[in-house]
């Protein structure tokens, strides 16, 4: 698809949700799905450090909560948008081959910013792969209308 403008705005507007007063680093994150909804999720810090929850999971887990299991892009906004490797792990469950990631990396004081076009699958070599593992069947019903 081309690049998604209303899904990067999404993702703008959740990263400036951003409660992040330990790292001061802010990051927003909003999901395509296939119902067409657009999802938003920003970071969350807590004072226990390791509470803390990153934006994409926040979006995904937002999107999981409608029921809406399959994701057909991703936009990641931050000073430099690089997902963690859980959240590139979390993203991969509900993403297939052409689930498009958007990484925009956005300069906090210009607002000026660069966008990669990426996909889930190639951020992820080698992904913890649940039909592989046979933890789920060929044709998960779980999944809902999910194609691999
Ligand atoms: N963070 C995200 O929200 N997503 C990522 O993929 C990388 C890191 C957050 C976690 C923490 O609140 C801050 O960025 C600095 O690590």
């Amino acid at each position: 698809m081309k690049t998604p403008r209303r899904l990067i705005e999404t993702a703008v507007a959740a990263q400036k949700m951003a409660y992040c007063p330990y790292s001061r680093y802010p990051v927003g994150a909003a999901v395509l799905t296939e119902s067409g909804r657009i999802f938003a999720g920003c970071n969350v810090e807590n004072a226990s450090y390791g509470l803390s929850m990153c934006a994409e999971r926040s979006a995904i887990f937002s999107a999981a909560t409608r029921g809406q299991r399959g994701i057909l892009a991703i936009a990641v906004v931050a000073n430099k948008s690089k997902p963690c490797g859980a959240c590139r792990q979390v993203m991969f469950e509900f993403s297939t081959k052409e689930t498009e990631l958007y990484l925009v990396d956005r300069n906090p004081t210009t607002g000026k910013q660069h966008v990669t076009k990426t996909t889930v699958y190639k951020q992820l070599p080698g992904a913890f792969d649940p039909l592989e593992a046979g933890l789920l069947p060929a044709n998960p019903s779980n999944l809902l209308r999910r194609k691999r």
